[in-house]
This record gives structure tokens, C-alpha cells and sequence, in this order.
């Protein structure tokens, strides 16, 4: 996959899109106790069952490898929720790769629009206190995805939470109790009818301090367009683009007068 990024002010090009790494690879790497290779995991992943949704009439799964360990997402062409984007991907190298300048260790992450989970994975796997969110119907495989690649190998079990945006905000997430280091989006912007949403979701989750790291591949000009509501809203930063497949990753910081 072409989510090979670069920073205008450090160029720095991402590895390419992780290969799934063999087997011997994964017997002999001591450091990582991530399920999907212990029997005592697995038996307690069978447990986990009732989680996967059932309106999925066929699975795939899929290998990735970050931060030294295998993660198998399980997807479903069925859902564009449950398959990983190229956004998730651009996304997770950049966290890979700044993980101390971004104090990922301990910090309050919020992802939105989580789809299969890659994100809230690899960031739960660099020590951070992850809630993934996204719509009802995908929780399930969300939930799942999350257990079996976090249990027991992070510090931070991550939680998953509905999340429709613009909906029910102030119940599922009070103000006056909410705060998130960042917030992280990958691919949320694409041809749908709840960009405004999605927009006053971003502003609603965000204080003083909150770093919302946005990743996507502009495919569309309503992309575009959002780019410049995003802009307007918040103090915008291109972190790292790819010309070749369109990526861009953002950070933005809510504008306060
Ligand atoms: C293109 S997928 C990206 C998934 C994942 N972030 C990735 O990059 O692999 C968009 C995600 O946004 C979620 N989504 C779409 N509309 C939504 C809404 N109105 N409220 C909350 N989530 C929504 C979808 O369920 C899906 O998981």
C-alpha cells in the first residue's frame, strides 16, 4: 500500500504498509505477548464470542505489524466499518514514530469513527488510555478486535463506546468530566451526509490541550471542503502528506476566541 508519508519540515518517509510477518518470526519474538498465539489468550478470546456481531455473513482477517508486534484485525467487506482504511495505516506509522515526542505513555486518547480498531490498537499497544468509539453496528467486531490484540500485553485495556456523531454528546460524554489528550480520527471524511456532524463532534470533544490528530486520503472535493470548515475551526497543521495516494495527516487545535 502507497501510505508511504512525508513531513514538509522533516521529511521522513514512513515505512511501507506493514506485511503480515511469518510464522518463525512471530515463535521466536520472546518480547510480545499479544494474544493470537497463546492458548491460554485464545481460551479466554473464545469467551469473547458473544462480542463479534453476527450480521456479517463472512469474515476476513487481516495481518499488520506495528510497534513490533503482529495484529490481526478481522474485517468484513460488508461494513465500511470493518475494514482498516489507508488513513488508519498513515495514521499508526505517525504514532509509531513519535510516540515520545507525543507523550503517547499514560495519555487520554480518544479515537472517533474507530471501524475495526487498527488505530485504538496500536495506540492501547504504545501505552496510551484509549476509548474507540464508533456506531452501534460495529462495536461488535470494534470490541473484538480490541481484546484480542491488546489482552494482556498493554498496559491500558482499551474501552469501546458508541459514539454517533452529533448525537446524545453531553449524556455519553459530559463536559464537565471530559478530557482527552488527543483525539484521533483516520478516514472519517469521505463521501457521507454527516460531515457537519462530524465537524461539531471534533469541536465538542476537544479542550484547552487536546491534540486531534486527523489522517485521510482526500478523494473527493467535499474532502476538500470540509479541510476548509476544519480550518476554520481549528489551528491546522500538515504533519505529513503523501502526494501518491493523497494522504494527509493533521493536527489540529480547537481555536479558543
Ligand atoms: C471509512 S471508515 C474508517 C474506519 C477506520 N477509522 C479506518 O481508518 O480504518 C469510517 C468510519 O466512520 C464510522 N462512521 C460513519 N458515520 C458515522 C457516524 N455518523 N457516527 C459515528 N461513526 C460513523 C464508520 O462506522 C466507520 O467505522
Amino acid at each position: 500500500m502507497d501510505a508511504c508519508l512525508s513531513s514538509g519540515q522533516q521529511p521522513r518517509p514512513l515505512e511501507e504498509a506493514p506485511s503480515p510477518p511469518d510464522d518463525e518470526t512471530l515463535h521466536t519474538d520472546g518480547t510480545s505477548r499479544c494474544p493470537g498465539d497463546s492458548n491460554e489468550i485464545e481460551a479466554s478470546l473464545r469467551s469473547l464470542q458473544k462480542f463479534v456481531p453476527t450480521n456479517y455473513a463472512s469474515y476476513t482477517q487481516e495481518n499488520y505489524r506495528f510497534v513490533g508486534k503482529k495484529i490481526v484485525i478481522q474485517e468484513s467487506i460488508e461494513s465500511y466499518g470493518a475494514v482498516v482504511w489507508p488513513g488508519a495505516i498513515a495514521l499508526c506509522q505517525y504514532l509509531e514514530e513519535h510516540t515520545e515526542e507525543l507523550s503517547l505513555r499514560g495519555a487520554k486518547i480518544l479515537e472517533i469513527g474507530a471501524g475495526p480498531g487498527l488505530v485504538s490498537i496500536v495506540a492501547s499497544i504504545l501505552g496510551a488510555q484509549v476509548t474507540a468509539t464508533d456506531l452501534p453496528d460495529v462495536l461488535g467486531n470494534l470490541q473484538y478486535n480490541l481484546l484480542k490484540n491488546t489482552l494482556n500485553c498493554t498496559t491500558y485495556l482499551p474501552e469501546v463506546k458508541e459514539l454517533v456523531w452529533g448525537e446524545g454528546l453531553e449524556q455519553s460524554f459530559p463536559k464537565s468530566t471530559l478530557y482527552y489528550d488527543y483525539v484521533l480520527a483516520s478516514d472519517v471524511v469521505y463521501h457521507h451526509y454527516f460531515l457537519d456532524k462530524l465537524l461539531a463532534t471534533m469541536v465538542y470533544l476537544c479542550q484547552p490541550g487536546t491534540v486531534l490528530l486527523w489522517a485521510n486520503k482526500f478523494r473527493f472535493s467535499t474532502d476538500y471542503e470540509f479541510l476548509d470548515k476544519f480550518k476554520q475551526v481549528f489551528d491546522t497543521t500538515l504533519l505529513a502528506e503523501s502526494q501518491e495516494s493523497s494522504i494527509k495527516l493533521f493536527k489540529g487545535i480547537l481555536k479558543w476566541d
